[in-house]
């Protein structure tokens, strides 16, 4: 069984990145515990983050191809803008669960419209960290549930 984990953009700096709204942890801490996690699940979580849109678009595609169990996706400020990355995310058939660290609702305007959301199983956003387990936790749940 297999988990997907993106991070988009500026996630690589999370622990110096305005931590005020995302906290101390690093990306390295959060990958680590994901991958922990997944341990206690009897999942393999593979955690990978890029600044570039196409990448991500390419990340998603290969998960496409290797039938993943599910993907966790913090596709950070291309939530707002990427055509792209819905339309890649739309050809998967496993859960998807978008996650942000913050409340974007909470935040500025731009950041209350995604164009993932309407495609993803579900949406965690403010619980910091911990939603990226929750995310984890769920797709567990789900594939045990429905058989992936
Ligand atoms: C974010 C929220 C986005 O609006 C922002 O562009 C990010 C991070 C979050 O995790 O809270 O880069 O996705």
């Amino acid at each position: 069984m297999i988990i997907d984990v993106l991070h988009g953009p500026n996630l690589n700096l999370l622990g110096a990145r305005e931590p005020q709204i995302y906290g101390n942890t690093t990306l390295a801490a959060i990958d680590a515990s994901l991958r922990a996690l997944g341990d206690e699940l009897s999942f393999e979580v593979n955690c990978r983050q890029s600044n570039h849109e196409g990448q991500l678009v390419d990340w998603i595609q290969d998960a496409f191809a290797r039938h993943v169990d599910g993907l966790v996706i913090n596709p950070a400020g291309y939530s707002h803008t990427s055509v792209a990355l819905r339309d890649a995310l739309a050809v998967l058939r496993c859960p998807v669960i978008e996650v942000h660290l913050s409340n974007v609702f909470a935040r500025e305007p731009f950041r209350h419209h995604s164009c993932v959301s309407p495609i993803a199983t579900g949406v965690i956003s403010g619980l910091g960290a911990e939603g990226y387990r929750l995310a984890i936790r769920a797709i567990a749940q789900q594939v045990r549930t429905h058989g992936g």
